[in-house]
């Protein structure tokens, strides 16, 4: 299941007049209706957030500026991808453990999601996760 996670390209409007661009997400563009819109900054490169997955919650993670990487685990293997623009967003399905890493300075990671704050809704603990995908 980890190969159909992939970038998806965030439609962009150049200005025509060289003003700088723009990118909308839109009610449609995502495959779920956002609930809550979070953003980390200011996350020193030796930092690692994330280190969980979710039960339902689906997201949606742009790299407004600067860069991220992201690990995704399925329970079985492991997938790095690398965020570096804010015209592509990575949709994270949910049941899928991540770790975002390697940030660099001045990187905003934008989340756009399908559900409220709801700890019930976490695993945070990594065998706990193998337990739930059954591996
Ligand atoms: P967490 O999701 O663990 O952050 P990350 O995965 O990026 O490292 O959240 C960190 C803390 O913030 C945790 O105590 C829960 C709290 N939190 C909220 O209260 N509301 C939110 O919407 C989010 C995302 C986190």
């Amino acid at each position: 299941d980890l190969d159909k996670i992939a970038l998806k390209e965030i439609p962009k409007i150049s200005d025509p007049d060289g003003r700088g661009n723009l990118s909308v997400v839109e009610k449609d563009f995502l495959p779920f209706t956002i609930k809550r819109v979070y953003y980390l900054y200011d996350v020193p490169s030796s930092s690692t957030r994330g280190g969980h997955a979710h039960k339902q919650l689906q997201q949606f993670l742009i790299a407004l500026s600067g860069s991220f990487d992201v690990v995704l685990d399925n329970g079985k293997t492991r997938r790095t991808i690398t965020l570096n623009r804010p015209d592509r967003g990575l949709l994270i399905p949910n049941g899928v453990w991540r770790e975002l890493e390697t940030f660099s300075s001045g990187a905003v990671c934008l989340s756009l999601v399908s559900e409220v704050y709801n700890e019930a809704d976490y695993i945070r603990d990594y065998d706990e996760f193998k337990l739930f995908k059954g591996a």
